[in-house]
């Protein structure tokens, strides 16, 4: 199995002072994990705190958002030049932003592309609402979040996706990981399709959604899932570091 991907997303979850406490107490007892990539995403005031936490360490930060233009008059947005000032990874229409606060698919393909120009690699989050997997619409929908999200991208080296439940996020209700595989393998065929079967491979796709440090070999363990996107149980680092632990036995 290639390096599993284990995503830290914070949300807004942590002050600042939290931040710098979760920052240092999972940076030493994660050391010694080298065959896991781990990616960290903070709040945006905590970026550079934590940062300079993790620096020199294998923990590799990220931010949780972007806007798409290069700078100008857009109150309260951070720009694709500051993040890549600071981090070398970003969160693009995670499901919390794309429901509460209206990003369309425009929009995160747009941020996709501004991503791509200034060399900071996306998580593409992917999914279906309750309602969507009920009616069976699951893969037509996450085909179209997919392909428009990428609209413009047109070297996919630096991308990942996330495949991420609605319904999952947040609830305790994950997916069952053959459920998982299955939507994740028909995103990999997408991926395929678009970029040919060789890069479409490469590009590694992450579960996301209610991951536990007791089901995360599970996922892990599918052929198409590389790694996990994972909130509540990434904020706590006695679990944290055990999901950690996990993913270090599959390598
Ligand atoms: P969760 O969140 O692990 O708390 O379900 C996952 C996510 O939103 O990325």
């Amino acid at each position: 199995m290639p390096v599993p991907i284990i995503a830290a997303n914070w949300k807004m979850t942590t002050t600042i002072s939290e931040a710098k406490a979760l920052a240092g107490s999972i940076r030493s007892r994660l050391e010694k994990f080298k065959g896991v990539q781990i990616l960290v995403f903070p709040p945006f005031p905590a970026i550079e705190s934590v940062l300079s936490i993790l620096s020199e360490s294998r923990i590799a930060i990220g931010a949780q958002n972007m806007y798409f233009s290069d700078r100008g008059p857009y109150t309260g947005e951070v720009s694709p030049e500051m993040i890549a000032e600071l981090c070398k990874y970003v969160i693009l229409g995670h499901s919390e932003r794309r429901l509460l606060l209206n990003e369309s698919d425009q929009e995160i393909a747009l941020k996709i592309q501004a991503a791509s120009k200034y060399k900071i690699k996306p998580i593409l989050c992917v999914g279906e609402t309750f309602q969507q997997k009920e009616s069976n619409q699951a893969q037509q929908v996450i085909e179209r979040q997919l392909y428009t999200g990428t609209e413009y991208l047109e070297n996919p080296i630096d991308l990942m996706v996330a495949y991420e439940p609605i319904w999952a996020i947040g609830t305790g209700v994950a997916a069952t990981p053959e459920e998982a595989q299955l939507n994740m393998e028909y995103l990999r065929a997408c991926l395929e399709k678009k970029y040919g079967i060789e890069s479409g491979r490469k590009i590694p796709l992450l579960y996301g959604g209610s991951v536990t440090k007791e089901n995360v070999s599970k996922f892990l363990y599918q052929k198409d899932i590389d790694g996990t996107l994972i909130g509540q149980a990434s904020v706590d680092p006695d679990s944290f570091i055990y999901i950690v632990t996990q993913a270090a036995k599959l390598v």
